[in-house]
């Protein structure tokens, strides 16, 4: 042995550095066969890939400037981490944006802005601002519910977030007085931590699933019954950044927790499919709201991204007709977060919230029957004068879901699909996740809450009136970027695309000239 060492000893360091780049050599060139530049370039093409991978973290933390990062800029993620944890949030020497480029908002002050009365609510709490409506009293459902708090957690499922991140969520919103949507992964223990919440369930119906894969109506009863922290109930339509999509939980997020949770396989992928078993027109899903909001007595509402208008203007003259419908809408924006979507879908399905949602409320308005709907908006709107301008569009409550997240210290880093979060936020990676301090950010989410409802309550203060429901179109001046400078290809290009003759997929795929091979050979 000792011959063997000495003679290992004896090699000079830089003979094994060498050696080692001469192995790696041998592999680029003769042994790996998916890389071109590593093949060409051996061992100095990984430093493409390296600077590829940091690429980033480089640009975000020295390249970038404070208004140049998407989805969040440096400057928004700033107020966030601010306000959450009760610093400074003020900037000094005046406003770094040109506030003449487009989309730039203004909210129109009054001359002299609303005197806060002796007594009144918000002289005894600055940051009181509860939603001016109710949700379910039209429809005279029998548990009504008026959301304590104008902002509110968005849909998140546990199992895109990790326990500790729903746990200080739920929490957090206990503190701020708001509700907690538990996305569409089912209720978690971890929700059930002491603030409101309001079930939502997709095309998966996780939590509240037949054996069939379609919704049980006794399992949302029960479910209802056992926990009285429901106060609403969401079904998904649809979300922004993937409409019509369904969703793909990877197998490396679902623990057996996660899997007993939802009702499905350890390990596996979980996919939600695009459309949903338990209706297929909007007929069917009005009977569904009806039949929820009677076995439950909760408020029953719908969440979607907005695209075409066709089956909205049915819903619409459906309610019209039979005087029901959803207690609550949920627009979200083409803008959206989720766990994991194709860029396809996050970059151009469904419109931008301000076209969505602007397209969509006059549907309602036409039939007169706003009144009878919770407006809520999500979508970038957890920012007190974005929020401003959404409440003088009409809506009544602010969803958040990346901000929430930004609250509890998200950092923005983008791989939330890969369960490598390293703020422990969207990973059920243990070691992650245990770095959550779930009561030091249940207190962060908390105050963001609140200093946002502070300071909206501020800015409409500043406009004159007293609840930002009193907002009007009026009030908010934005560049010139309005709903005119966009247009449909047809407009844009001056023709219409002559119709394509189309008789079903199974044509195509039975078709004799069809090309390659994949989908033939694996039906054989
Ligand atoms: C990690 C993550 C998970 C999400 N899960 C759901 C979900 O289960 N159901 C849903 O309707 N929307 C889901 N969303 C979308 C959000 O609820 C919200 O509509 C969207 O992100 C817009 O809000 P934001 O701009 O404040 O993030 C998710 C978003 C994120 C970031």
């Amino acid at each position: 042995m000792e011959p063997i060492l000495n003679f290992l000893a004896a090699i000079p360091w830089w003979a094994y550095v060498l050696g080692a780049l001469g192995l790696i050599a041998f592999r680029d060139i003769f042994i790996q066969k998916s890389h071109t530049i590593s093949h060409n370039y051996p061992i100095v093409g990984h430093l493409r890939y390296w600077m590829e991978s940091i690429g980033p973290e480089m640009r975000q933390y020295f390249v970038a400037n404070n208004r140049e990062e998407l989805p969040f800029n440096r400057i928004e993620r700033g107020w966030i981490y601010a306000s959450a944890k009760k610093e400074n949030n003020y900037e000094g020497f005046g406003t770094d944006r040109d506030i003449y480029e487009h989309q730039h908002i203004f909210v129109k002050n009054q001359m002299m802005a609303f005197k806060i009365p002796e007594g009144h609510p918000n002289a005894l709490h600055k940051d009181f601002v509860p939603c001016a409506k109710v949700m379910g009293i039209h429809n005279k459902r029998r548990k009504p519910y008026r959301p304590a708090s104008i902002i509110n957690v968005s849909a998140m499922s546990f199992g895109s977030l990790s326990a500790a991140a729903v746990e200080a969520m739920n929490k957090g919103v206990a503190k701020a007085d708001a509700y907690h949507n538990t996305g569409e992964g089912g209720l978690s223990p971890y929700h059930k931590q002491g603030g409101d919440v309001v079930f939502h369930f997709g095309t998966g119906y996780f939590g509240v699933r037949s054996s069939d894969g379609n919704l049980s109506l006794e399992k949302l009863e029960k479910l209802v019954n056992d926990n009285p922290c429901i106060k609403a109930i969401e079904i998904k339509l649809s979300q922004g950044a993937k409409p019509g999509k369904g969703g793909v939980l990877p197998g490396a997020k679902i623990t057996k927790e996660i899997a007993e949770i939802r009702g499905v396989e350890v390990g596996k992928d979980v996919l939600s499919p695009a459309t949903h078993k338990a209706f297929s027109n909007v007929s069917e899903l009005m009977d569904l709201i009806e039949k929820i909001a009677e076995i439950t007595g909760l408020p029953v509402g719908i969440k979607g991204a907005i695209g075409k208008l066709d089956q909205w203007e049915e819903l619409a003259d459906i309610m019209v007709e039979t005087g029901k419908g959803p207690d609550f809408i949920a627009v979200d924006g083409g803008e959206g977060g989720t766990g994991a979507a194709p860029p396809s879908f996050a970059d151009h399905v469904s419109l931008p919230w301000v076209y969505g949602f602007s397209e969509l409320y006059k549907v309602f308005q036409t039939r007169n029957i706003t009144h009878r709907i919770v407006f809520i908006g999500s979508g970038k709107l957890g920012f007190p004068a974005k929020a401003a301008m959404a409440f003088a569009m009409g809506v009544d409550c602010i969803n958040v879901a990346r901000e929430a997240m930004m609250s509890i210290g998200c950092i923005q880093a983008q791989i939330c699909h890969t369960n490598r979060c390293p703020a422990g936020i969207a990973t059920q990676n243990k070691w992650r996740q245990n770095g959550i301090n779930i009561p030091l950010k249940s207190d962060r989410l908390a105050q963001y809450f609140k200093t946002f409802r502070k300071e909206l309550i501020e800015i409409t203060h500043a406009a004159g009136y007293e609840h930002p429901c009193q907002f009007t179109m009026h009030d908010i001046q934005v560049n010139v970027d309005d709903i005119d400078l966009t247009r449909n290809l047809r407009t844009t290009y001056g023709y219409n695309k002559t119709q394509v003759p189309f008789k079903g997929s199974q044509v195509l795929y039975d078709c004799e000239y069809l090309g390659g091979k994949n989908f033939t050979e694996s039906a054989k």
